[in-house]
């Protein structure tokens, strides 16, 4: 039996209480992600794996139409408290496909920092691909392959299962890491082709709240955020 990979219960309910304000989260990963999407209003857009519901609250406000799926019951609670009945948001495993939707429905797709977390990624890719129109986009962030380098060391090149502890050390996410050839050539290889690549820096509003993490998070990445499109 495989290791849960959603956020449940108390690890929930610490992603829901830190995503808000973490520089992490609202200052660098939501921010670049939100501008490669652009002008996403009248779009009808997929949230893969939605977390709190930042994303649909944000997608949803700029006046897309947003689908969101959670595979932790405890975030997709928070979830629906966060987006006020302004997404449908519903529970789904993603090593599952995406059965509840119909081939080319979506013209978008935002999987922020799930990617790493999932096994099935060939299916994962496969099913997004299924149900983006001809031409939709797909954004994908993950955590930067050198920020695991640095966090578990070892080889750069290893593709290892990992637990890397967050917030009081008694919580700890799981993951794999993925060398920058491995994330890259999985997304090529499922037909879509890259149109951006970026490393997100922090805004300029962190440094007013918290410089030393402005700082860190313009010196060395975290993260790593890809737009793709669907041929
Ligand atoms: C780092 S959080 C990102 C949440 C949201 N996308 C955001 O950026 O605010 C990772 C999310 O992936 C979800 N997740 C991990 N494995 C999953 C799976 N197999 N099925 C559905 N969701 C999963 C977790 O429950 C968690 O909500």
């Amino acid at each position: 039996m495989h290791k849960a990979t959603a956020y449940h219960d108390a690890l929930g309910d610490h992603f829901a209480e830190h995503a808000g304000t973490s520089p992490y989260n609202a200052y660098t990963d939501r921010p670049a992600m939100l501008r490669l999407a652009g002008n996403v209003s009248g779009a009808r857009i997929l949230d893969v794996g939605c977390g709190a519901g930042h994303y649909a609250a944000e997608l949803s406000a700029r006046g897309a139409q947003v689908v969101g799926v959670e595979g932790s019951a405890t975030l997709l609670r928070h979830a629906q408290a966060h987006v006020h009945g302004q997404a449908e948001l519903f529970l789904h495993d993603l090593e599952e496909p995406l059965g509840f939707a119909a081939d080319a429905s979506f013209d978008g797709a935002v999987c922020a920092l799930v990617y790493e977390h999932v096994r099935n990624r060939v299916q994962l890719l496969g099913e997004l691909r299924r149900v983006l129109r001809p031409s939709g986009w797909l954004l994908i962030s993950t955590t930067h392959p050198t920020a695991d380098w640095g966090h578990f060391g070892g080889s750069y090149f290893s593709h290892d299962w990992r637990d890397l502890p967050i917030g009081d050390r008694q919580l700890s996410i799981h993951y794999q890491r993925l060398p920058l050839e491995t994330f890259l050539n999985e997304l090529l290889a499922a037909g879509f082709v890259l149109q951006q690549l970026i490393e997100p820096r922090p805004t300029a509003d962190l440094r007013e709240i918290d410089e030393a993490a402005y700082n860190k998070l313009h010196q060395a990445p975290s993260f790593l955020a890809v737009r793709l499109q669907r041929p």
